[in-house]
């Protein structure tokens, strides 16, 4: 039986892998200029990690996870999202007592064993940014129009920033009551299998559920900010406030209480209505309890992570770059002076290749035009003996005899 990938796994080709790099450029020259650095950690943690900071409760971790003994029996789990290796590296490497903010960013793939679908996979890729050291509505706000600021800068508009505030734990809990006897108000029976479980156990996420009969029964089901404290309501109108003065548009989700369960006061997802269900090509918000519940001190965070497969099925094509050149050899020993021009012309800074092997002339111009290059080197045996390749221009069809020393030069002024 031949080996095939695994369902879920792509391999990335050109132009997706090229929209990847351009993706990650991108990001890195936003985020450098608003003080991030970036972070790699490890694909691999311990399961408790994750369990501990996203929560038992939750689907990532209750059915989604990776997890797998090493040879030592110990419980090792493919990381389903990046924040929490993020925070242990924070607390191992002491960060906290180096300055009073610490911004990082970190990319790669993720990995939750969901059913695969359009912007769905289980090997996934995140652009992951955590803000750590500050309780500040500003914190909050500075992120998210670092956020819209990216996402404006890989030409994406159309989007729709959601935004809701899960208060305080204080909050959470007076909502949790209210919202658990509406829910109970109704007949059980009406709500889905899942939701029925929630109930028991996650009630907060009876209000994202995906199901028509459910949603209409949440329609009327109270609204969480209408339960925030008085300390948590100014945080949330401050947050509110500063976006609407660098004119960043928002909606107000009551439903939005995320799918991990660090989070606290602002939460916020990025929404698309271009690509079909899995709509979400960002989600983040604050976690002021996280390091300290993973053994750190009490230092707050905010942050977010945009998934890069969403973000790629709305960027329009790259059209690929086109070589500069392809050299075309005759036989061994215009190969032989071929390489040397090839390398010479790389090193000027120009893009291209040569044949490897001997063909007929026809075969290799289609090889060269294949390529998509500007322009054909052509190297035989008459040209080795004056020193010269002839240069045709591949749109033109124009072409030149040149001494080896004048390609670089002509090769540049015709691009
Ligand atoms: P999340 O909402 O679970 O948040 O994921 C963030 C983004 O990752 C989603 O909006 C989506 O674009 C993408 N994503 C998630 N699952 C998949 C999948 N199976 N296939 C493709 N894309 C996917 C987090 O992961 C948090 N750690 C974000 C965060 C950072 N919060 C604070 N800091």
């Amino acid at each position: 039986m031949s080996i095939t990938r695994i369902k879920g796994f792509a391999d990335m080709f050109s132009p997706e892998s090229t929209l990847f790099t351009r993706m990650e450029n991108c990001a890195r020259e936003t985020f450098y200029a608003c003080g991030f650095e970036e972070l790699r950690t490890p694909i691999l943690e311990f399961s408790n990690l994750f369990r501990r900071s996203i929560g038992e409760e939750t689907d990532v971790v209750q059915k989604e996870m990776y997890t797998f003994p090493d040879s030592k029996g110990r419980s090792m789990t493919l990381r389903p999202e990046a924040t929490a290796g993020v925070m242990r590296a924070f607390i191992e490497a002491g960060l906290a007592n180096q300055k009073p903010v610490t911004r990082l960013f970190t990319t790669g793939p993720m990995f939750r064993h969901e059913r695969p679908q359009k912007g769905r996979m289980r090997q996934f890729h995140q652009i992951n940014c955590e803000c750590l050291g500050s309780h500040s509505p500003l914190a909050d706000a500075d992120l998210i129009c670092m956020l819209m600021r990216f996402l404006g800068r890989l030409g994406l508009k159309k989007l729709e920033l959601q935004i809701n505030s899960l208060g305080c734990p204080e909050c959470r809990k007076n909502f949790k009551a209210a919202l658990v006897a509406y829910l109970r108000g109704l007949s059980v029976t009406d709500l889905c299998a899942d939701c029925t479980r929630r109930l028991e156990t996650n009630p907060l996420r009876v209000l994202d559920c995906k199901q028509p009969g459910c949603r209409e029964l949440t329609d009327k089901a109270p609204h969480l900010i209408d339960f925030l404290c008085g300390d948590c309501r100014a945080h949330f109108d401050m947050v509110l406030g500063l976006l609407s003065s660098q004119d960043i548009e928002y909606v107000l989700n009551h439903r939005l209480v995320r799918g991990l369960d660090y989070y606290c006061r602002t939460t916020f997802e990025v929404v698309s209505g271009d690509i079909g269900s899995q709509s979400a090509v960002a989600g983040g918000g604050r976690y002021d309890g996280l390091v300290k519940s993973l053994g750190g001190p009490d230092v707050p965070g905010v942050g977010f992570a945009c998934g890069m497969e969403r973000l790629a099925l709305l960027l329009p094509e790259v059209s690929e770059n086109r070589p500069d050149f392809f050299l075309v050899s005759m036989d061994d020993a215009c190969r032989g002076a071929g390489f040397g021009l090839v390398q010479k012309l790389r090193a000027a800074g120009l893009t291209g290749e040569m044949n490897f092997v001997t063909g007929g002339f026809k075969g290799l111009m289609r090889q060269a035009g294949k390529s998509g290059a500007r322009y054909c080197l052509i190297l035989g045996p008459d040209e080795l003996a004056r020193g010269e390749v002839t240069a045709k221009n591949l749109d033109s069809s124009e072409q030149k005899a040149l001494s080896f020393a004048s390609v670089t030069e002509h090769i540049k002024q015709g691009l």
